[in-house]
């Protein structure tokens, strides 16, 4: 149903919605969330994309912060030699976008945050500075954040941080989140299948991102 490689490109000129999977295992929650959430976009007409982030090469960004050295709009350049220009590419082009990670340690994945650590290049941040400006300051395109973890929901979203990181990265994406959809109690069994509230969760999650979408 959705494409998963980087290079696959698409034709499609139906809006166009851009899953990013921050987990490491294909099928477990985050994976089966993302589906869920998928497949009502995709029933409504619009095309979608799910991208893996461990079948992505992205590099540690090292901090030489030449990418956010020059004001503007526009994205830095990064030097590093890897798939996340390509990858920024398809989510630039992406109408909305979905950014999920399980929890991990209180936070998102490594996988997600070496990704995350990478989206300085969308920040105004000349060193002397003490914080980044973001360089689109009122983004348009809706995003959803999604995670899973072992605790309840309430409690990941009052004591983890991952919520947080989430909304940084769709912000300097040039994103705005519409909705935030947290799925505790997934660490039971190895593979836990999702409960039927979690799904309907999700397909409301993936209506939210839909009404964001016609407006
Ligand atoms: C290394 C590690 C750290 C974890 N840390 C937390 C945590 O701090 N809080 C929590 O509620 N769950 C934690 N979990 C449970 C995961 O969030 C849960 O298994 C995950 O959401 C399932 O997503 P997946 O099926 O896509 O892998 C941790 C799991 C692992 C493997």
């Amino acid at each position: 149903m959705a494409q998963s490689s980087l290079n696959s490109k698409t034709t499609e000129s139906a809006p166009q919605v851009v899953a990013l999977v921050g987990s490491y295992r294909k099928g477990g929650i985050i994976d089966s969330l993302v589906d869920e959430m998928l497949a009502v976009v995709a029933d409504s007409g619009l095309a979608v994309r799910k991208i893996y982030l461990n079948e992505v090469q992205i590099e540690f960004c090292r901090n030489c912060r030449r990418c956010t050295q020059a004001a503007g709009a526009t994205r830095g350049v990064c030097d590093l030699e890897d798939d996340m220009a390509a990858l920024l590419e398809v989510l630039d082009r992406a109408d909305g976008l979905i950014l999920a990670s399980p929890v991990n340690f209180f936070t998102v994945t490594a996988l997600t945050k070496r990704f995350v650590e990478r989206l300085v290049c969308g920040v105004y941040w000349p060193w002397g500075q003490w914080a980044p400006k973001l360089r689109v300051t009122h983004p348009q395109r809706p995003a959803v954040l999604v995670i899973s973890c072992a605790m309840p929901a309430l409690l990941a979203r009052l004591t983890t941080n991952a919520l947080r990181v989430l909304k940084s990265a769709a912000a300097a994406l040039g994103a705005r989140p519409v909705g935030s959809l947290v799925v505790g109690l997934v660490a039971r069994s190895e593979y836990q299948a999702l409960s039927n509230g979690a799904r309907r969760k999700a397909r409301r999650s993936s209506q939210k991102l839909m009404a964001a979408l016609r407006r």
